[in-house]
């Protein structure tokens, strides 16, 4: 007999990036808590840039929306001039805070192993990281897709326990389909997915990568967010450009 699992909750997450001044991010907030009334099936996380995490906060109290900070320091605290810790994030507000993002990897030089200590920073913390995996153009054309989301996941969560892997989530993001317009297809999303599912199994035990939020970015927009979440491999998605609009993230969050 074909015993359904529950699915994963799904999660709707908004990196408005390096986007929206004070004003700006409150006008954004408001609106958003404004059609949050009528409660979302799915749950929903922005991600505003550090200076806007206080208003944004105050705005997001009585509302369902969560919110979530895009990076951290692997240190709770020090002489790391500019940095933001996880215990600085917490009393901020935040439940979330996304990790090793491709425009962090790629423009800031962070690497495998620096990402495995923001994540467990964040664990450490008790804040749910959304690490961030995914393959270069050149690294698909070179047929290495696999390769470097194996090796992405398992640094990242190579040691970790099944508790800590179950309090995190994963964004598969290939870095050719962000901001580009160029959404990877339902097939390709959910071929990913299932690996990066078969690298938890195999770094942290059978049956882990099952459990697992696992959310797909890159171009995701009100056009195609119906397509992807119709698959089961794909619990909800990482927005960037389009979270910037409260039109537009809320048509996505009601497709989800
Ligand atoms: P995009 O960005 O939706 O603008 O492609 C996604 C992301 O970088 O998380």
């Amino acid at each position: 007999m074909n015993v359904a699992r529950p699915r994963r909750p799904r999660l709707v997450a908004g990196n408005w990036k390096m986007n929206k001044t004070v004003p700006e991010a409150e006008a954004l907030a408001r609106a958003l808590v404004e059609r949050a009334a009528q409660r979302p099936a799915a749950q929903v996380l922005l991600c505003p840039p550090f200076t806007a995490l206080g208003a944004v906060r105050g705005l997001l109290a009585q509302s369902p929306l969560m919110l979530g900070a895009q990076n951290l320091h692997p240190e709770a605290s020090g002489s790391y001039t500019g940095e933001v810790s996880g215990p600085m994030l917490i009393t901020a507000g935040c439940r979330w805070v996304i990790v090793g993002h491709s425009e962090r990897r790629q423009l800031l030089g962070e690497d495998d192993a620096l990402v495995a200590r923001k994540l467990r920073a964040a664990l450490r913390a008790e804040l749910t990281p959304i690490v961030c995996v995914g393959e270069t153009l050149a690294e698909r054309e070179r047929d290495e897709t696999v390769k470097v989301l194996e090796r992405q996941v398992g640094i990242a969560f190579e040691g970790l326990d099944r508790a800590a892997a179950c309090a995190s989530v994963i964004a598969y993001e290939p870095v050719w389909a962000i901001g580009t317009g160029r959404v990877a297809t339902a097939a390709q999303a959910v071929s990913a997915h299932r690996r990066i599912r078969a690298t938890l199994d195999r770094v942290i035990g059978a049956g882990i990568g099952g459990d697992v939020t696992i959310l797909y970015g890159g171009s995701v927009s009100p056009s195609n967010a119906a397509e992807l979440f119709a698959e089961h491999e794909i619990d909800g998605a990482l927005v960037g450009g389009a979270s910037l609009d409260a039109g537009s993230f809320w048509s996505i969050v009601e497709a989800a």
